[in-house]
């Protein structure tokens, strides 16, 4: 009996050579640019303790209710395949008393697979690579800005035009209390009228029913009490810096006091960034993130402040080919051997074990193919030069190197190979 094929699980992707190198270039772009800005990289486990998560997104989000990959080790323990990068860093912030580190604060970066039970759909899968910053230790409204301006700049330097920043402030915990209150008020008498999940909400997490995507034409959610009304002294003037920051590096942004995000440990900053471009699809958040001071005592640590954002790769890309851009291919072979006969094959071994060992990308034919046949292959790879060594070649000491570019064909004695590929560039 033939079993039926097995095929990859559902809202997961491979990543296939010829898209591979897109992803490369990518992460070495971010790498750099967090060099520039002096973020070190982090790695934590893809799985965690459940209770993580629990503790750090809450209890009441969609994340936690619906979307973790929760199991059972052989042990009895819940683990959970990580949903986010930030619960894990902050979890390692702490229980490495990163706190405790002479350089502050504390800069750090990951990339990474995330796990969410969604529905996949374009942009949405279950298993995506978030790339994320964190800075942990100030409540600077420049590290805010910071933070800010580095996804700005990796969105810039990719080529990325068609950008909207949007951006709130979601007040300590005495604004958000006042904020609660009203936004209770203000449901309360038509709860009845909203959707099963905002009913639960509206005890839990009134916040999160401004987020609702079902009952977002209701009335009452057009006016409903903005935060930005109950922000106390302190929570304004902190955004006020904050907007400052961004308006002097040249940073343009919206301010949408609805904007709330997914995850509870916000408070103060909050952004997203969106794709503007034509096509880019139903879902146009391309990074998130915000602020999140008392996280880091939420998971066991002392009393820290800290800000990050995410951003996923997948969702980069479709807004990379949604604005036509292209980004630079670097696989192209410098060399291609050409042996002909026996005694050429056992010889283009050793020398394309020289010429990998003094930095040139090198291939051969493994297949037994014809001189014509291996041109094809050469000129499939994008070489740069063959070189074609056959018996009559190896008895006068020579390969005959072409360039495929200019068609410039030259005899080099063997030992000379190297530094003319050098001196050709
Ligand atoms: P998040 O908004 O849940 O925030 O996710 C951040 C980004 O991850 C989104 O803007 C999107 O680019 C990407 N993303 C989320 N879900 C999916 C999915 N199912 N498929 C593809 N991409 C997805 C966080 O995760 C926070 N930890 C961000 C943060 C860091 N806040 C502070 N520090």
């Amino acid at each position: 009996m033939r079993l039926s094929n097995i095929q990859i699980p559902r809202g997961t992707q491979d990543i296939l050579p010829g898209v591979v190198e897109k992803w490369q270039f990518i992460e070495k772009k971010a790498k750099e640019i967090c060099g520039k800005f002096q973020y070190k990289e982090i790695r934590t486990p893809i799985f965690e303790q459940t209770e993580l998560f629990q503790r750090s997104v809450g209890d009441t989000t969609d994340i936690v209710q619906k979307e973790m990959y929760t199991f059972e080790d052989r042990g009895g323990r819940s683990l959970t395949l990580r949903p986010e990068g930030t619960a894990a860093v902050v979890r390692s912030y702490a229980e490495n008393k990163m706190y405790g580190q002479a350089v502050q604060p504390v800069k750090l970066y990951y990339f990474g697979p995330m796990f969410r039970y969604e529905r996949p759909q374009a942009g949405r899968y279950r298993q995506f690579v978030q790339f994320g910053i964190e800075a942990i230790g100030s409540d600077d409204p420049s590290i805010d800005a910071e933070v800010i301006s580095l996804a700005m700049e990796l969105y810039r330097e990719l080529g990325l035009k068609k950008l909207r920043l949007v951006i709130n402030s979601l007040g300590d915990s005495s604004s958000r209390k006042a904020h609660r209150d009203a936004l209770i008020a203000h449901f309360k008498p038509s709860i009845g009228e909203f959707c099963g999940d905002c009913q639960q909400r509206l005890e839990t997490n009134p916040l999160r029913i401004l987020d609702c995507k079902k009952d977002r034409d209701h009335e009452l959610m057009k006016t409903a009490p903005s935060i930005l009304d109950y922000l106390n002294d302190e929570s304004r003037s902190y955004f006020e810096k904050v907007k400052k920051h961004l308006t002097d590096m040249q940073i343009d942004f919206v301010v949408d006091p609805t904007l709330v995000r997914g995850l509870d440990y916000y408070n103060h900053t909050a952004f997203e960034i969106m794709s503007e471009a034509e096509g880019f699809g139903a879902i146009t958040t391309l990074c998130g993130g915000g602020r999140y001071n008392g996280l880091v005592q939420d998971v066991g640590g002392p009393d820290q402040p800290g800000i990050g954002f995410a951003l996923s790769i997948e969702r980069l890309l479709s807004a990379l080919d949604a604005e036509g851009v292209e980004l630079p291919h670097e696989e192209a072979v410098d060399c291609y051997i050409i042996a002909l006969g026996d005694e050429a094959m056992d010889y283009s071994m050793p020398l394309l074990q020289q010429l990998r060992r003094e930095g040139f990308s090198a291939e051969k034919d493994y297949m037994g193919r014809k001189m014509k046949a291996q041109f094809k292959a050469a000129e499939r790879l994008h070489a740069q030069h063959v070189l074609i060594i056959g018996e009559d070649e190896l008895e006068k000491g020579l390969a005959v190197i072409k360039d495929l570019q200019t068609g410039e064909q030259k005899d080099v004695p063997l030992e000379n190979i190297v530094s003319f590929l050098k001196r050709e560039g």
